[in-house]
């Protein structure tokens, strides 16, 4: 049964500069919750109960945000306010929490060889700290990746959403052995944001794998790739040139991915959020709709 899972954190998220000048990009709410809250909530709720966050500078308040704040809590408790107390409700989330810094910004497969010393020898999962599955994060995607990842015996599962063609060139694609026509297909191969003309496919590396420990020895073996950094992309690529086997699982279209890497998903995602909050929801369509017509 795999339960821990590693959380890369540590980018600098230039394409939200300069909302990200002082703050991680993994605390921006979208509607009423940090995104990484989602992502940890999502976890859980796939029976992950060891996060380790990859971090780095400047990333101190999403470990604060994860601790339990007795002296709010007494306060709220004191002041009557069981409402706002509800809200604090995933500071009890039976999970444990581990931290280690990625000290140079060598690239997201670089952050994750940083968590070879904990993972050690056991299967894991890696979720993107800056990526929103589902709306409320309801999906059981990592649930359903662990599962097939012991079943298929397989080294490398990796979630995938098809993206629309100008897009493939933001993440990394799919190249499908046979065809990719149902949920779960084999990968033959990987490219890291490819060209329009080059993508072999439209299928995008939706921020969440399942990997066994084999990725670290491909991660040290992995030479810097797009950027000059040391790309995940490039060492999954490793592993199935080797003939390791490599499962790709297709989202479904309810368990749509919000990336909040840059302004446009980030607003998009945000106004999602809000225009389906239980409370506030209705109002904010209403006004959209009259911003909209005028
Ligand atoms: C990273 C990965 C890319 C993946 C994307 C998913 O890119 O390198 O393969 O598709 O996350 O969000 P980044 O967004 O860090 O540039």
């Amino acid at each position: 049964m795999i339960n821990i899972a590693l959380v890369p954190v540590a980018g600098w998220g230039t394409r939200l500069l300069p909302a990200t000048k002082s703050q991680p990009k993994e605390m921006l709410p979208v509607g009423r919750k940090p995104v990484v809250q989602y992502v940890v909530e999502e976890l859980v709720q796939s029976g992950i109960r060891r996060l380790l966050f990859i971090t780095g500078q400047g990333k101190t308040s999403i470990e604060n945000h994860f601790d339990i704040d007795a002296p709010l809590i007494s306060f709220l408790r004191e002041t009557g306010r069981e409402e706002q107390l509800q809200e604090l409700q995933f500071e009890r989330e039976d999970v444990e929490y581990f931290y280690t810094r990625q000290r140079r910004q060598l690239g997201l497969g670089h952050a994750v060889l940083c968590g070879r010393a904990m993972i050690g020898e056991q299967p894991f999962v890696v979720a993107l700290g800056d990526s929103i599955i589902g709306m409320h994060a309801q999906s059981d995607i990592v649930s359903r990746m662990t599962a097939i990842f012991e079943s298929e015996k397989a080294d490398v599962v990796v979630a995938f959403e098809e993206v629309p063609p100008h897009e493939v060139v933001h993440y990394g694609i799919a190249k499908p052995k046979g065809s990719a026509d149902g949920d779960l297909f084999e990968l033959a191969d990987l490219i890291e944001k490819p060209s329009v003309s080059e993508a072999p496919s439209r299928l995008a590396v939706a921020a969440r794998y399942v990997f066994s420990p084999v990725i670290f020895d491909a991660l040290t073996q992995t030479k810097p790739g797009k950027g000059g950094e040391i790309q995940l992309t490039d060492a999954i690529r490793l592993l199935l040139q080797r003939g390791h086997k490599g499962i790709g699982v297709r989202l479904t279209e309810q368990e749509r991915r919000f990336d909040i890497g840059n302004f446009e998903s980030y607003f998009q995602a945000f106004f999602d959020f809000a225009l389906n909050d239980p409370q506030y929801g209705a109002a904010l369509r209403e006004h959209a709709k009259k911003i909209l017509d005028s």
